[in-house]
């Protein structure tokens, strides 16, 4: 590892930790200008708007350690939640060296999407977003394991698991007839 290298990473590092100390101490913390991660009646922590943010606008970049699949499936047990698959080779780990996007919860009706941009995980908005919003995008889960995802969004559109939208109404019909 360079050392600009393990010098970003220690300040990542050192960054999340603060992130997770102010959390701790008053239950809130601003991870950039136009958002806060503080406790969500969706579920645990997520991430609010603190200021009006533009449909469109980049909200926070998915940071985290860039790790093999190999060291993602060793992982998978201790904190897999907060994996995201980046490629096909490389997933972050937003838990570590995170910024707290890995913080933001799945909704079924986001105001939010993940986009990959060249090797970078970025939240879009995907319309204008009010402060005290909670922000959220669609997990894209698929409908494999479905009931160990109960969906707490609220959302009109949730059927109660977290899968992504094209799969909800298949599997919305499959659970009615009983499948
Ligand atoms: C990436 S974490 C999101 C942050 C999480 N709220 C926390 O405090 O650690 C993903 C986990 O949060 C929970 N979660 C996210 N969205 C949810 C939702 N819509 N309904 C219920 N639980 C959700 C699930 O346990 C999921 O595995
Ligand atoms: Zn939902």
């Amino acid at each position: 590892m360079s050392k600009r290298k393990s010098q970003r990473t220690r300040r990542l590092l050192a960054r999340q930790r603060a992130i997770e100390r102010e959390l701790r101490k008053s239950g809130r913390c601003a991870l950039n200008d136009s958002v806060e991660a503080r406790a969500s009646g969706i579920h645990g922590h997520g991430v609010f708007a603190i200021t009006p943010i533009p449909r469109g606008a980049e909200i926070i970049e998915y940071i985290g350690e860039k790790i093999s699949k190999a060291e993602a499936t060793r992982r998978q047990q201790t904190h897999g939640v907060y994996i995201f698959i980046l490629n096909t080779r490389v997933d972050v780990d937003g838990a570590t060296g995170g910024n707290g996007a890995h913080l933001i919860n799945h909704g079924c009706g986001p105001n939010a999407e993940a986009m990959i941009d060249e090797n970078r995980i970025v939240i879009c908005a995907l319309r204008r977003i009010r402060p005290g919003d909670e922000i959220t995008y669609d997990y894209g889960f698929d409908t494999e394991d479905h009931e160990d995802h109960r969906c707490r969004c609220g959302a009109p559109a949730c059927i109660g698991f977290i899968v992504a939208k094209r799969h909800r109404k298949r599997l919305a019909a499959r659970i009615q007839a009983g499948r």
